[in-house]
């Protein structure tokens, strides 16, 4: 596969009203952009988009995304993969892996859109933990922003099984950034453990989105947010006119083709959904995001450092927009099979502690 081979999609599912499958935080927060104290703003990245670099950074300054193929080697990147899946078969709700009725809600996680596991301490296992602290995926980012003093985020994992017949899906098109956050600010990432080809699940997005991103709120202004939408500040969900709307401008729909290893970077202004594996290949990714640890306030380092000490999951921003996921809802109550921490914990080490925003650079 070429490096940052993309492959464009035929999107005609319909978008659901309220943006499809947004799970509740078990402590019903939601953030509101007009009066949250955001914080975190930065210039360093939007300096540099006129800049040529001569590598990857020059696709993702000028397509909102990139992909930085090899970050860790193919075979290790496979060995994550396998301990997500043994984890992941350790849960007690009756998922047989070769039972494909088992491949339902009622016998697994508590998952957002078919995939993402925000809670039972997933984002801190320690299968999790190593492959957020391999030099190869924390280089591109320590490039970006020009240090290796980083803040990492510990926001989700995602297994998404292939063939499920009980997810009613439909694309939640949406962006990462508050609309009162102005410009580029934060790159958020992507380590891939399994094929993403064409027909495999993966990252769609729209090309070109994240340069529109101002003149569509000044076009549309914010509406306020759903009761049920993400909670917290940095996001803003998409009907389907408004991603008319993108295309209509210029914006094309592309599916990000990455393999076993490959960490995908994104604007997170770019507006982007997953899509569902067409192929037998489970989706296996787990999600980090790195900046600088002098761009968090004191206030929301010592929020993070509380949330790590909890084992909980938090966003996509390491450094500002800091909020608890909380625990896993079934339907209205406590998820049964919540944990007080990972089944098997990370090493702390410094650099795990330092990254968590526990222990300062
Ligand atoms: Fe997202």
């Amino acid at each position: 596969m070429a490096p940052g081979r993309v492959s464009p999609t035929v999107q005609d599912e319909p978008i659901n009203p309220y943006n499809g499958g947004y799970l509740k935080t078990s402590h019903g927060i939601n953030h509101d952009y007009g009066t949250t104290k955001a914080g975190g703003t930065t210039d360093i990245l939007e300096k540099q988009m006129s800049q040529k670099f001569g590598d990857w950074r020059d696709d993702f300054f000028t397509n909102g995304y990139t992909v930085v193929k090899g970050a860790i080697p193919r075979e290790r990147a496979i060995q994550y993969r396998e301990r997500a899946m043994e984890w992941f078969q350790k849960f007690d709700f009756g998922f047989d892996i070769n039972d494909k009725s088992t491949w339902t809600q009622e016998h697994l996680p508590v998952m957002m859109n078919g995939g993402m596991i925000m809670g039972y301490s997933a984002t801190h296992e320690k299968w999790v933990w190593e492959a957020r602290c391999e030099p190869g995926v924390i280089e591109p980012f320590a490039k970006l922003w020009g240090t290796d003093e980083l803040l990492v985020s510990f926001d989700a994992v995602n297994i998404t099984l292939p063939g499920r017949t009980d997810v009613r899906w439909t694309p939640w098109p949406h962006i990462d950034q508050s609309p009162t956050r102005k410009g580029l600010v934060c790159a958020q990432g992507i380590i891939n453990l399994s094929e993403a080809g064409p027909m495999d699940g993966g990252l769609q997005l729209l090309q070109g989105s994240s340069e529109l991103f101002e003149r569509f709120f000044i076009e549309n202004p914010p509406r306020p947010k759903a009761k049920d939408a993400p909670g917290q500040f940095d996001w803003y969900g998409f009907t389907l006119e408004e991603v008319e709307w993108f295309k209509n401008n210029g914006c094309k729909l592309i599916k990000v083709e990455a393999e076993p290893g490959d960490v995908i970077i994104w604007d997170s202004r770019t507006v982007h959904y997953a899509s569902l594996p067409k192929s037998e290949i489970i989706r296996t990714i787990i999600y980090a995001t790195y900046t600088p640890a002098n761009l968090a306030t004191p206030e929301d380092v010592a929020l993070k450092a509380d949330i790590f000490r909890r084992w909980e999951g938090t966003t996509h921003w390491p450094h500002c927009n800091i909020f608890a996921q909380g625990k896993a809802m079934r339907g209205d109550i406590l998820c049964p099979g919540e944990r007080d921490e990972p089944l098997e914990k990370p090493e702390l080490t410094d650099q795990v502690l330092k990254l968590a925003g526990v222990l300062p650079y």
